[in-house]
């Protein structure tokens, strides 16, 4: 069976915006050298901006869009404090006003997502595609298909744990500080291929099983208002907030090499289940990739003759609602006192 989620076909796009009202004629990015332009999706990048000059993001606006945004597309989460421990729990929001749940990520510890950002607000939807539009412009062969932006709105000290994520992104810092520790990309040994197999069927969510050493392997990045991270596509990262609060957007595209490398797990995961197959190939260059692909797009044609129901994707349990006079910004909902994590913690094992 193959997953709800179609991760290439779900992006936006505008085709009903003129060229002129798409891109604005004024640079988001600041002072990149050709090398960068080149750089994008084959290492990891840093690189400055000024998409937080733009206004979009003051505490006015961000209620604005807190209120607008579809609620099935806000999600929160609250987290422990020590990356070796995977405490993640998702929550509610309630009947919690927009100021006072951007009081309560103020005051405590939540991460808020606004999903599909720019699918919902034509104003940010234009800033998106004018991001890539010039991503696109400066490098040749560089491709930004199905853009999709996450706007991340989270607590000082609120952090993230290590993960991957499925389609290429981009990180524009905009508010506060963060540190961001980046490991190895393409590396059995950092992610299994049989872990992004199960998030790929939303058997699993992003989070990756983490040992300390990996830390060996880490590079280390201070984000600044301003500065934009990005790295090949898959490549496990984890993230804690530093000062104040902390406002970033999230971009997502998507390529044809990028939809093969998916594409190829996903066939490796039948051609083991179906034939025994072993020792199976990742990389999406190789010859063999081509017909992963096609094997794939042939299942898909057949869930979709056969009418097959998709699984769901993975969540977490919802065990916290919003409260803004509570210290972490929560309360856990009624008959969630046992705060332990063995299921999440299964989970990311894979028992
Ligand atoms: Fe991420």
């Amino acid at each position: 069976m193959l997953p709800t989620v179609d991760f290439f076909n779900c992006g936006m796009h505008h085709p009903d915006l003129g060229e002129a009202d798409v891109y604005s004629e004024n640079s988001y990015l600041v002072d990149w050298p050709p090398e960068d332009y080149r750089m994008l999706e084959k290492t990891v990048l840093t690189a400055r901006h000024r998409v937080h000059e733009s206004g979009l993001f003051s505490d006015e606006a961000l209620c604005e869009l807190i209120d607008l945004h579809p609620q099935d597309y806000l999600t929160i989460a609250a987290m422990g404090n020590d990356e070796n421990r995977f405490e993640w729990m998702t929550g509610v929001r309630g009947e919690t006003s927009a100021e006072d749940l951007l009081q309560a990520v103020k005051n405590g510890q939540l991460w808020v997502n606004l999903v599909s950002l720019a699918r919902f607000h034509p104003e940010y939807a234009r800033m998106l595609d004018s991001i890539y539009h010039e991503l696109e412009s400066q490098c040749p062969g560089f491709q930004a298909q199905h853009r999709s932006a996450n706007l991340l709105i989270s607590s000082p000290n609120a952090m993230v744990y290590y993960h991957i994520d499925l389609p290429v992104n981009m990180l524009w810092h905009l508010r506060g500080e963060k540190q961001v520790w980046v490991y190895p990309p393409f590396d059995d040994r950092f992610v299994s291929p049989r872990n992004i197999e199960r998030l790929i069927l939303g058997q699993m969510a992003e989070d990756m099983p983490y040992q300390s050493w990996f830390e060996n392997y880490a590079i280390s990045f201070r984000l600044q208002p301003g500065q934009m991270i990005t790295w090949p596509q898959n490549t496990p990262h984890r993230v804690t907030n530093r000062d104040g609060l902390n406002v970033s957007l999230s971009t997502e595209h998507r390529n044809p090499l990028a939809k093969r490398r998916i594409n190829v797990h996903l066939a490796n995961y039948h051609l083991r289940r179906q034939f025994g197959c072993k020792h199976l190939s990742t990389d999406p260059r190789l010859w063999t990739a081509r017909f992963k692909e096609a094997y794939v797009r042939c299942l898909r044609i057949w869930d979709q003759l056969t009418k097959r129901k998709s699984p769901e994707p993975f969540s977490y349990r919802k065990r916290f609602r919003i409260d803004p006079l509570a210290d972490k910004g929560y309360v856990l909902l009624d008959g969630q006192t046992d705060l332990s994590f063995t299921e999440e913690e299964a989970v990311l094992a894979g028992v």
